[in-house]
């Protein structure tokens, strides 16, 4: 489907990966609900203005996404897709120093990442599933967020990798359950990239990180997650799948 002209929702869309995407977005000419705990950058709503609406959304909560969506789609016009980004970011070994690992933090990063996530796909998919279908019968594409942890889960990454992979196995049946409905879904796993989540990585962890990517050797750029994002909007073959965005890095034990 075309972007220019649709309404789509961005998780997490306030920072990093979501915020590169909302901007791309909003350059090609969508409008852009963001639905975030934390308010976007000023100089969106100062560029964009009246294409792009906020609501304080915490993505695990039923009513606050039942909200965004349809003040948003008051506002901004018919939901036509979602990239889901929202996400948070947990290391701790399954025994450490103090014993083993916090119940409590595994049981709140599945709740963000892999409950969130399914909570902004279901209801995203079926606001974008009342409307009129568009060429090839489409309706609306999604875009979730993994990570390459799904697969390459790092010394002390159980619970983030878990969550990851959680999210890489819904493409299948998500887009199986959403074709009758002409709603693609697609998952994006990126390898490590400049934002603020990776600001928090030491140095030591972000140099062995950055060492270990074939080409090119640097971290990524959020605007080449949002190119990729883009494709999965633009491409209609494309469909319940994960692809691996990533220099062909594959992490080691650490
Ligand atoms: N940066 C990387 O290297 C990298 C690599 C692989 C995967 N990812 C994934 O990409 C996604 C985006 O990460 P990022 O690097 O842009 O991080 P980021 O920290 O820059 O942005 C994450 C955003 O999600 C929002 N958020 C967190 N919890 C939320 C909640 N419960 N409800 C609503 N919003 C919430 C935050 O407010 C923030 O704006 C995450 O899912 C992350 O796991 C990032």
């Amino acid at each position: 489907m075309q972007i220019a002209g649709q309404t789509i929702l961005v998780s997490g869309g306030s920072s990093g990966l979501g915020a590169a995407t909302a901007r791309r977005f909003l350059d090609l000419g969508a409008s852009i609900v963001i639905a975030d705990l934390a308010s976007p950058d000023e100089s969106l709503s100062d560029d964009y203005q009246s294409r792009v609406f906020h609501q304080p959304t915490n993505v695990t909560s039923e009513e606050d996404v039942r909200s965004v969506i349809a003040e948003g789609e008051n506002r901004l016009g018919p939901l036509r897709g979602a990239v889901i980004c929202a996400g948070i970011a947990h290391a701790e070994r399954v025994v450490g120093r103090d014993g083993a690992a916090s119940l409590e933090a595994f049981r709140k990063v599945i709740e963000v990442n892999l409950i969130g996530t399914f909570n902004v796909a279901r209801l995203a998919a079926e606001a974008i599933a009342r409307h009129e279908p568009m060429d090839d019968e489409e309706r609306g594409a999604i875009v979730m967020t993994a990570s390459i942890a799904a697969f390459d889960g790092q010394i002390g990454q159980s619970a983030y990798a878990a969550s990851k992979g959680g999210v890489a196995a819904l493409a299948l049946p998500l887009a199986r359950d959403l074709a009758r409905h002409g709603i693609r879904v697609n998952v994006i796993a990126p390898g490590v990239f400049e934002t603020a989540m990776f600001a928090d990585v030491s140095d030591e962890i972000r140099e062995s990180l950055i060492q270990q990517i074939p080409f090119p050797h640097r971290l990524g750029h959020a605007d080449e997650f949002a190119a990729l994002a883009q494709h999965a909007f633009e491409n209609v073959m494309l469909n319940g799948t994960t692809i691996r965005l990533d220099g062909a890095l594959r992490m080691g034990a650490k």
